[in-house]
């Protein structure tokens, strides 16, 4: 129903519980490529688990403590991005984001990360947006870096994995750093199109 343009081929928009089962159809295409380094409850088995996931985004977002919004690339849904958490009144909030593999290495994910972090600074005056990523997950470290973060820190051997245990960093944009990173994004667009 309502969609912002990413790319002219590309979209975002709400991503609502009666969208589990093309939910769930891409998550068929994304679940082995991204299971490693989501939840186990993000990558959806079933139709149940589809629904429950949306519902859970659902009630985050009508509580104002969360959301999720959906990338369609040429009508479909390819991946999407989240608010895992969102707490308007402490000024904080977490990021998080995902793609199947067909969709990746357009820029897709950091286009719509850009905009939800625009909408939580801009308009709903967070003041620290949060990114934590598996220490290994280079391409979840790069989205960060492009969209102008710092590394704050890494939190060590947090989660079991296999025989072992995984890092997270903890990844942030401050909101004065994100209004200057949004500018100079602005300034560059403008001198390529200049040039
Ligand atoms: C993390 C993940 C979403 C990153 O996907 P991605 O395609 O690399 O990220 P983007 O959509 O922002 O695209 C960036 C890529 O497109 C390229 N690109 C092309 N046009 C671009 C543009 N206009 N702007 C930015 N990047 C652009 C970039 O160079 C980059 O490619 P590179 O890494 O080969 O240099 C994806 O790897 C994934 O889903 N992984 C599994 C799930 C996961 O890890 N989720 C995060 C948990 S914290």
């Amino acid at each position: 129903m309502f969609a912002l343009p990413l790319t002219s081929h590309a979209e975002l928009r709400p991503l609502e519980s009666w969208m589990a089962e093309e939910f769930l159809d891409h998550m068929d295409r994304a679940r082995e490529h991204i299971s490693p380094w989501v939840s186990p409850t993000f990558a959806a088995a079933d139709l149940a688990e589809a629904r429950a996931l949306l519902r859970r985004y659902a009630d985050l977002r009508a509580r104002d403590a969360g959301g999720i919004w959906g990338i369609w690339l040429e009508g479909t849904l390819v991946g999407g991005v989240l608010f895992v958490s969102f707490d308007a009144a402490l000024g904080v909030c977490e990021a998080g984001c995902w793609l199947e593999p067909g969709a990746e290495g357009r820029g897709l994910v950091t286009r719509a990360v850009e905009r939800i972090v625009d909408w939580a600074v801009l308009e709903r005056g967070i003041q620290r947006v949060e990114w934590r990523t598996n220490a290994e997950n280079t391409p979840s470290i790069n989205v960060a870096k492009r969209l102008g973060m710092t590394l704050d820190g890494t939190l060590r051997q947090v989660y079991p994995s296999g025989d072992r245990r995984i890092d997270i960093e903890v990844w942030s944009v401050l909101a004065g750093e994100w209004r200057s990173h949004r500018t100079q994004a602005a300034a560059d667009t403008a001198e390529t199109i200049d040039s």
